[in-house]
């Protein structure tokens, strides 16, 4: 499995309209955007995530511009996207409660957020590691955290689950292998 393809394909299905894409790192996703997408807004702080994705970008059908560096901070209007995406980034945005409430202010009402991200184990002996561990991953690993609880923090923000699956990756150390994908509902 080449940086987690089949599940990228399958968090990007039904994405459409105009898309606001958080940490769009060097944009693993792009081949994955449905033809229903007319236009992407990256949102990356990392230039060499951006330069990354350089021939991505330039090959993808869908136009996609770098239109943001800050999740916490969206420079676009309110109700301005039909989706967004985000991909492995929750764990790492140091306020993800401030990014996740600048996702809804720009997603039109009833606007989806379609999300993959690892996160807190549903089981108590993996958790006990996760927080243990959480401050040496953060040091070493660019401010990822291993144990935020994804599905609390959407619902906090106003979301509504349309889909939900939490399962554990394959082939991967239960310390990062929770994850949670699904689609989430601006109210
Ligand atoms: C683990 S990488 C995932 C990248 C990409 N989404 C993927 O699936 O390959 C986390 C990404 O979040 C980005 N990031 C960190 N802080 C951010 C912020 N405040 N706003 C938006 N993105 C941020 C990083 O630069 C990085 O590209």
């Amino acid at each position: 499995m080449r940086f987690n393809e089949p599940l990228r394909e399958r968090v990007c299905a039904g994405l459409q309209g105009r898309v606001v894409e958080i940490g769009f790192g060097s944009g693993l996703n792009v081949p994955f955007y449905p033809e229903q997408v007319d236009k992407v807004s990256a949102v990356e702080p990392a230039d060499l995530g951006w330069k990354l994705a350089g021939h991505r970008v330039a090959e993808s059908k869908v136009p996609i511009e770098r239109a943001g560096l800050d999740g916490q901070s969206l420079p676009f209007p309110d109700n301005s996207f039909d989706s967004a995406l985000s991909t492995w980034t929750m764990c790492t945005i140091p306020d993800v409660a401030s990014a996740l409430s600048e996702v809804r202010r720009v997603l039109t009402p009833g606007g989806t957020l379609h999300f993959i991200e690892h996160g807190l184990a549903p089981d108590r002996s993996v958790q006990v590691w996760q927080n243990r561990l959480n401050p040496l991953q953060k040091a070493i690993c660019g401010g990822c955290h291993l144990n935020r609880n994804i599905p609390a923090l959407l619902t906090t923000a106003g979301f509504e689950f349309r889909d939900l699956d939490a399962f554990y990756s394959e082939d991967t150390p239960r310390l990062f292998a929770a994850q949670n994908l699904g689609v989430a509902v601006a109210p």
